[in-house]
């Protein structure tokens, strides 16, 4: 079983939108889901109630504790993966949560107060060695600014290995769908929204296959692509990054 999270401490960045998103189209493409949330927000459960339809199971975790125990106990129940939806802020949750994942996923919109909300993030991904990707979500259809967001996260050369693509456009498909406890491949199959997000399950699910791991990612200095701009939200070690969610 792979374990995939949606982290980052700003809020409205599209965590929740993306983990339903993503439970359906591995869903679609043949996975058998689970979907935990360790929010009590209660987004997930909130949609499911409102939801058609029984699967995927959305199960509760608000302790951190109970996150490990539970992810073996789905991965000897034939879950494939299970995908985990968290708070916005830093948690002891959402750290079991990334400690636990073979993938974090950081989304972001393309603002300058997104990209500096994700430094948290990445310090726990690089703390427990957990394999992480942007995703920039709710973008312009096209434009300057998601170039010029994808190049802070990402040098160029390693754009491929951390910000996961496609991107997320803003479309109000998501909304309307997530109003009915749809998803939105479920609530416009055809459209760009859902097609964005079928490329986006290719793409992680390529990700999980190919193995790769912490250590072969790019380095974290490597990541400041522009360092004038952001000069020092990418923590160099372990101990930067600690002090960085303490
Ligand atoms: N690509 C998108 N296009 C349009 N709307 C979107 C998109 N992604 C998310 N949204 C909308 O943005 C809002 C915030 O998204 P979401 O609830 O998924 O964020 P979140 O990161 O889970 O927030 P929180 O930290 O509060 O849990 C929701 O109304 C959602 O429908
Ligand atoms: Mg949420």
């Amino acid at each position: 079983m792979h374990t995939i999270v949606l982290a980052t401490q700003k809020g409205g960045s599209g965590k929740s939108t993306l983990a339903i998103g993503l439970a359906l189209a591995a869903i679609q493409a043949g996975h058998t889901v689970r979907l935990i949330e360790t929010d009590p927000q209660g987004t997930l459960s909130n949609w499911q109630s409102r939801r058609p339809y029984a699967e995927p199971i959305v199960e509760p975790i608000y302790s951190a504790g109970d996150i490990e125990p539970r992810l073996q106990l789905l991965d000897r129940s034939g879950v494939t993966p299970t995908i985990i939806d968290t708070a916005g802020g830093v948690s002891a949750a959402t750290t079991a949560a990334i400690r636990h994942a073979d993938l974090c996923l950081i989304p972001a919109r393309p603002s300058v107060a997104d990209i500096e909300a994700t430094a948290p993030t990445l310090g726990l991904a690089r703390v427990w060695n957990t394999p992480f990707a942007f995703v920039l979500n709710q973008t312009p259809i096209r434009g300057q600014r998601v170039g010029n967001a994808a190049t802070v996260l990402s040098d160029e050369a390693a754009l491929d290995a951390v910000v996961a693509l496609p991107y997320m456009v803003m479309r109000n498909d998501h909304q309307d769908a997530l109003g009915l406890g749809l998803a939105v491949i479920e609530y416009a199959p055809s459209s760009k929204s859902a097609d964005e997000v079928r490329g986006l399950w290719q793409w992680v699910e390529a990700r999980l296959n190919c193995g790769v791991t912490a250590s072969e990612q790019p380095v974290v200095s490597e990541l400041a692509a522009s360092p004038d701009t952001v000069p020092t939200m990418f923590p160099h070690t372990s101990a930067e990054a600690v002090a960085l969610v303490s």
